[in-house]
């Protein structure tokens, strides 16, 4: 089973953003972190910024939107050249309908879970979305440490994906290292969001390699 890549450029030099998307160029996905400094305490940028970052990036585009009314606002980024859109399921009102309509726009919908959000009520609606995003620590901020108390829910989500026999992906994001990433892919995820993991280290590709290879090894 592959294990995709996905860096976080919330750890990327916002001045030199070009220059280090073009660093995770042998990554699966460039993740970009919509904030809107009411879903979470952090902002980040909008559509504009997204749009250019979606022109020059060498990967496609994951957007993880942390905002308020993504009934409104998603379907704007798939607009803008993303290639999948993930909105969160505690500030959608009807997740099913934006769902559609995204994959009506021809981009992966995703749906994403704060760490006290179960995925109970979702699993008879998983052939809506085509990933689930288990957030590994609460949104907002680059640099956390992942919560182990995430694992068991990737690991129910991994269950009800193959029982549903649907190809969901399941996504991890916040605190994704050498050290955690094993235990995530063992728990089930396929797609792992890493950001000052991959930022922060000296040899950029060579992190994602590492990052890669060690989830391989786990991932069922
Ligand atoms: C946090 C964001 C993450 C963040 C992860 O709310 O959604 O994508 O960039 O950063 P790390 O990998 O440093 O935990
Ligand atoms: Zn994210």
């Amino acid at each position: 089973m592959p294990a995709r890549i996905a860096p976080s450029i919330l750890s990327a030099d916002f001045v030199n953003l070009e220059r280090d998307l073009g660093a995770i160029a042998t990554a699966d996905y460039a993740h970009v972190d919509v904030m809107d400094n009411h879903f979470v305490p952090n902002l980040t940028l909008g559509l504009p910024v997204f749009e250019r970052i979606a022109q020059v990036s060498p990967v496609p585009i994951d957007a993880h939107l942390m905002i308020e009314d993504p009934d409104r606002w998603a379907p704007g980024f798939a607009e803008a050249g993303a290639a999948s859109v993930t909105f969160h399921a505690e500030a959608a009102t009807a997740p099913v309908r934006l769902a559609r309509e995204l994959r009506g726009r021809g981009v992966r919908a995703g749906l994403a879970l704060r760490p006290a959000t179960p995925i109970e009520p979702y699993l008879d609606l998983l052939p809506e979305f085509d990933m689930i995003l288990v957030m590994t620590v609460e949104p907002g901020f680059g640099g956390q440490s992942f919560i182990e108390g995430t694992l068991p829910k990737i690991r129910r989500t991994r269950e009800a994906v193959g029982a549903s026999g649907q190809d969901v992906w399941i996504q991890v994001d916040g605190g994704i290292s050498r050290a955690t990433i094993e235990r995530a892919a063992d728990a089930g995820a396929d797609v792992f969001v890493a950001g000052s993991a991959v930022y922060g280290a000296e040899n950029v590709p060579d992190e994602i390699a590492a990052l890669r290879d060690l989830a391989a090894a786990h991932v069922h």
